[in-house]
C-alpha cells in the first residue's frame, strides 16, 4: 500500500480535476521550439487517464524561470500535449484571472484545458507551508472552481512552491501515475534493494555525486559506486592522482577541487566499495588514445574511461540484483569517446538486474543508445530525482502524504 492516494482512490467523474505536471522541457534559444517532448508524453498518460475517467482537466505546469530564455508561456506544450492525445486540447494565456476562470468554468467532462506558465505568478516560488501557500492568490483563485488535486509532477518535488503544495492544504490530493511510478521505483532501490546494489555516477556534478555517495553508503543501500565522466575525473584526484594540465584546470575553473577532502574521507571510510576509472581515454588531434592512471599526467584533456575500467566496471554490474545510473561516463556526444558510456550502459541493459536510469543528460543518452526499453525504469526527472537519491525528503511528496493522513 503506497502512502499516499492514487487516481484510484476517487471517482473523477464530473469533477474539476487541477493537475500539476512538469512540462518544463529543453527549448531551442534561437526559435522557442520545444525540442524533446519526453514529459508532455510522459504525463500524457496520466492526462487521458483522468479525461477518459470523466474529469474536467486543469493543467497547472511551469516553463523556465523568469529572466532565463526558456521562460516562455504554454501555448506551445498545449499543441503537443493535443498532438499526443489526439483529441483537442484548450490553452488560456492566464493562469487565474477571470480569462482562466470562464474557460474552467466552461469545461465539459473528459475535455483538457492548459492554464499559462505558472511560474508568470509572482510568488509562484516563494518558500512556504501547504498551509502558508494556501493563502496565496493562485490558489485562492482557483480551488472554488475545482474539486480535486493531482500531484504528476515529480520532477518539480523538490520545490515547495505555491503550484507544487498549496492546494494539498484545501483539497483531497492526489499521486498521478507518473508520480506514483517514480516513487514506487526510486523506493525500490532506496528502500530494500536487492542486492548486490550498483550505482554507477558520471556526468559533471561531482558535489551531487558525493552527497549520493555518502547517503547509499552509509546507509548500506550501495555494494558499489562507479564512477565517471567528470565525477571519475574528481574521485581520481581524491585517489592521489594529478591527471595534468587540461584536466586540472577544468576542475580548477568548475570549482570542483574543493569536493576532494571529503571524497577523500569517504574513500578512506569504504576503500573498497568505490571504484575510479583504472584507465581513460584522451583526445590527441581528435582521435581517442587510452591511457592507464599509472601513466598520470596526461597533457590531453580526458574524454571518456578505458577499455579495462569498461571491462572491471561490467564485471561489477553483470553481477548486480539492482543498479542506478546516473549520468554518461564521458563525452558520449563525441562519436570517438561514445564508448564507455555505450558499453557500460549495455551491461546494465543487458543484466536481469532492476536498472533505475535518471538525470538530464543519463536519459538522452540511453535513447540515443537505444537501450531505454531495456531498462527497468528511465526517470524524467533531474533535480528532484538527484534529491531523491541524495535521502532528502521532497516537499510535493511530504504533501501528498500529509493529505492523505499519512
Ligand atoms: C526540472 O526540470 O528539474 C524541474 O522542472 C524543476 O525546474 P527548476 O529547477 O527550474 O525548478
Amino acid at each position: 500500500m503506497p502512502d499516499f492516494l492514487t487516481i484510484d482512490d476517487f471517482n473523477f467523474k464530473d469533477k474539476t480535476t487541477l493537475i500539476r505536471v512538469d512540462f518544463n522541457s529543453p527549448i531551442d534559444p534561437e526559435t522557442n521550439r520545444i525540442l524533446d517532448d519526453t514529459r508532455i508524453r510522459v504525463h500524457g498518460e496520466t492526462i487521458r487517464e483522468l479525461a477518459e475517467k470523466g474529469a474536467k482537466v486543469v493543467i497547472l505546469a511551469h516553463q523556465g524561470r523568469p529572466g532565463e530564455p526558456d521562460f516562455i508561456p504554454l501555448k506551445q506544450h498545449a499543441e503537443l500535449l493535443g498532438r499526443v492525445l489526439s483529441k483537442p486540447v484548450k490553452y488560456v494565456n492566464d493562469i487565474f484571472g477571470e480569462t482562466a476562470q470562464r474557460a474552467i468554468k466552461k469545461l465539459e467532462s473528459g475535455e483538457i484545458l492548459v492554464l499559462d506558465n505558472v511560474r508568470g505568478f509572482v510568488n509562484e516560488r516563494k518558500k512556504g507551508t501547504p498551509q502558508e501557500h494556501s493563502k496565496q492568490d493562485l490558489v485562492q483563485k482557483l480551488a472554488p472552481l475545482a474539486d480535486v488535486f493531482v500531484n504528476d509532477a515529480f520532477a518539480a518535488a523538490h520545490r515547495a512552491h505555491v503550484s507544487v503544495i498549496g492546494f494539498t492544504a484545501v483539497f483531497p490530493s492526489i499521486a498521478g501515475r507518473v508520480m506514483e511510478r517514480e516513487l514506487k521505483a526510486l523506493t525500490k532501490v532506496l528502500e530494500m534493494p536487492e542486492k548486490p546494489c550498483v550505482f554507477i555516477l558520471g556526468g559533471a556534478k561531482a558535489d551531487d555525486s558525493l552527497d549520493i555517495s555518502r547517503y547509499v553508503l552509509m546507509n548500506n543501500i550501495a555494494d558499489h559506486v562507479l564512477t565517471g565522466g567528470v565525477i571519475g575525473h574528481v574521485f581520481l584526484v581524491a585517489r592521489g592522482f594529478s591527471l595534468g594540465k587540461p584536466n586540472m584546470e577544468y576542475l580548477e575553473k568548475k570549482g570542483q577541487m574543493g569536493l576532494v577532502p571529503g571524497i577523500e574521507e569517504l574513500m578512506k571510510r569504504y576503500p573498497g566499495e568505490i571504484e575510479v576509472p583504472a584507465d581513460v581515454a584522451v583526445e590527441i588531434d581528435g582521435r581517442r588514445k587510452e591511457v592507464a592512471a599509472g601513466e598520470f599526467p596526461t597533457e590531453h584533456p580526458i574524454y571518456d574511461i578505458g577499455t579495462e575500467t569498461i571491462k572491471k566496471y561490467a564485471e561489477i554490474i553483470g553481477q548486480a540484483k539492482s543498479i542506478v545510473l546516473s549520468g554518461p561516463m564521458g563525452v558520449f556526444e563525441k562519436g570517438e569517446f561514445v564508448k564507455g558510456t555505450k558499453e557500460v550502459f549495455n551491461a546494465a541493459a543487458a543484466s536481469k538486474a532492476f536498472s533505475l536510469v535518471g538525470g538530464g543528460h543519463t536519459v538522452a543518452a540511453v535513447e540515443e543508445l537505444g537501450v531505454a526499453k531495456a531498462i527497468s525504469y528511465v526517470s524524467t526527472a533531474g533535480g528532484a530525482l538527484i534529491e531523491f537519491l541524495m535521502g532528502k525528503q521532497l516537499p510535493g511528496v511530504i504533501a501528498l502524504k500529509k493529505a492523505a493522513g499519512v
